[in-house]
């Protein structure tokens, strides 16, 4: 029977068993429950790409947005095949800025201080953008670690550029208290806030996160007017002023291992993506767990029961057939061996490998 005709979960289980290990689907957190059930396992951006990493799968079908897949695809072993079931399914942040436009970033600081910086990219970022970040010396980070790679880079007397999300630098150049006339925000124009200098530690792109900047600091105080004795939590894609109401912010992954091992009967309103929080809740179900407010990410919506039946559909009739299937995201020599070293340069630095 085609996966058209019918139930396309039961479709989905139906070809896992038929396969086995041979073919994987990891998922975001932030993509529908109902893939969650079928997938092999699930996490933020950074558990994805290193437990992605350390399968020997032929096949994976990645649930979540396209850079994720992209990502998988540069520490994925040669014979292994990545597939992206919706190109569409991609990040409006990782677009605000590409390898070109980094370049010129780079060569403005360099110009203006005679100091080159080390890059730091942020996971939510195409191929090209880290590339660029591994050609010059520099690392991925995601939201669980930036502090760390960030602390990384200072520690040797480096200033950073980090770029794409503004947010998620400026929280960690908060908390590790850089001060203001040390961080300069550099706009789309190319244009610095303040002058660069031999004191600068941070460059910041302005990008951000649509589902994170719609946060209001009037939610916060609205959940404790409900439960005064709620913690707030939040993503560090949040704007500065909804991490200083929050009582702490943390990465998906820190947000969910604390949500889970809190006793019952505790209070939560988390500030990020509305399917995560909702599946946190249901999981949950003797605490109080609300969203701070309603905040979908469309782009990992696009990823649905059927853009992943279809994929397997493929799989499934390329291993009975013996045609090649030629993989959907397609990451150049040159790209992946630039991209994997600003990708294991994260993993050196946060596993201390
Ligand atoms: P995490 O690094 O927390 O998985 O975040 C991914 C993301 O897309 C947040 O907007
Ligand atoms: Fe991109 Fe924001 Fe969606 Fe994350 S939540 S994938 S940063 S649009």
């Amino acid at each position: 029977m085609s996966y058209r005709e019918t139930n396309q979960i039961e479709y989905i289980r139906s070809i896992k068993k038929k396969y086995g290990d041979r073919i994987l689907i990891p998922a975001h957190h932030y993509i529908s429950s109902d893939i969650i059930d079928i997938a092999d396992f699930t996490g933020d951006s950074y558990k994805l790409a290193v437990d992605v990493a350390s399968t020997d799968a032929e096949f994976i079908v990645f649930a979540g947005v396209r850079f994720m897949a992209e990502s998988a695809a540069v520490l994925a072993k040669p014979d292994q095949k990545i597939f992206h079931p919706v190109h569409e399914a991609g990040c409006p942040m990782a677009d605000m800025i590409d390898e070109k436009k980094a370049q010129a970033v780079f060569d403005k600081i360099l110009a203006e201080t005679g100091i080159k910086p080390a890059p730091v990219v942020y996971m939510n970022s195409y191929a090209s953008s880290k590339a660029f970040t591994g050609r010059n010396g520099g690392a991925v980070c995601t939201s669980s670690n930036a502090a760390k790679i960030i602390d990384y880079y200072l520690s040797q007397d480096r200033p950073i550029f980090f770029f794409p999300d503004y947010h998620l630098g400026r929280n960690i150049a908060d908390k590790i208290n850089i001060p203001e006339d040390q961080i300069v925000k550099i706009s789309k124009d190319l244009t610095f806030d303040k002058a660069a200098t031999k004191d600068t530690k941070i460059y910041l792109w302005d990008g951000f996160c649509h589902v994170h900047q719609t946060f209001a600091v009037d939610d916060i105080k609205s959940a404790r007017e409900r439960y005064p004795d709620i913690w707030v939590t939040v993503h560090p894609e949040c704007d500065r002023s909804i991490v200083a109401e929050a009582n702490e912010f943390g990465s998906t992954q820190q947000i969910y291992d604390k949500v889970t091992a809190s006793p019952e009967g505790s209070k939560w309103a988390i500030g990020t993506e509305i399917n995560f929080v909702e599946r946190l809740a249901t999981e949950n179900p003797n605490k109080v767990i609300l969203p701070l407010r309603i905040s979908p990410c469309f782009n990992m919506g696009k990823i649905t029961p059927a853009s992943i039946a279809s994929i397997l559909d493929k799989i499934d009739k390329s291993i009975q057939s013996g045609a090649l299937l030629p993989r959907n995201v397609v990451v150049s020599d040159q790209l992946r061996s630039d991209a994997s070293l600003a990708l294991n340069k994260m993993i050196e630095i946060v596993e201390g490998k």
